[in-house]
């Protein structure tokens, strides 16, 4: 079985636990960047207003050849109870069909519902068929702990 896990993060919780479910199943990774400046609290309130309005954004890589891959997990931190602009895009960007699909998010507190749903369909719009879906929040916990248990969690 071939594995990825595809993932964006601004500030490396979302990446913490794409790397922790990399190794605990033996997946490749495949970071998506955001060509858009996210640093800092301008890089903050920017992705504030880009979640309300919807705004399209450029990453690198602009798609990812899932060919090989039998199991595609994407993971992306929630913003204003939505999906990350750039995972959307990748989204957007990407062929699903025939693939199962295990989406994630991370987040300070709420919301996960929301963006979870909101990723989810996009991906079954794009031919994904969605096995499973789990949010981590990653405040003042210890994130690989959590992943774990998260992962133990979808095989029971
Ligand atoms: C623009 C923006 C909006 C956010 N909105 C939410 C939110 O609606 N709910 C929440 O629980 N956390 C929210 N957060 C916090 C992040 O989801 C959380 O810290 C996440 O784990 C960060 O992942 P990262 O380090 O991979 O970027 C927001 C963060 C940013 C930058």
């Amino acid at each position: 079985m071939n594995d990825i896990v595809i993932y964006y993060s601004r500030t490396g919780k979302t990446k913490l636990v794409a790397k922790t479910i990399a190794k605990e199943i033996a997946a490749d990774t495949q970071e998506i960047k955001d060509l858009t400046n996210r640093s800092g609290l301008r890089g903050f309130v920017k992705g504030v207003i880009d979640i309300k309005f919807n705004a399209n954004t450029e990453i690198s890589p602009e798609r990812v050849d899932l060919k090989d891959y039998d199991t595609i997990y994407i993971g992306s931190p929630v913003w204003g109870a939505r999906i990350a602009p750039a995972i959307m895009q990748l989204v957007n960007n990407c062929d699903f069909e025939g693939k199962n699909i295990i989406t994630f998010v991370t987040m300070s507190g709420s919301g996960s519902d929301n963006a979870l749903s909101e990723l989810n369909n996009q991906i079954k719009t794009k031919k994904g068929n969605i096995t499973n879906s789990f949010a981590i929040i990653t405040k003042n916990t210890d994130i690989p702990k959590l992943t774990k248990k998260a992962l133990n969690d979808l095989e029971n």
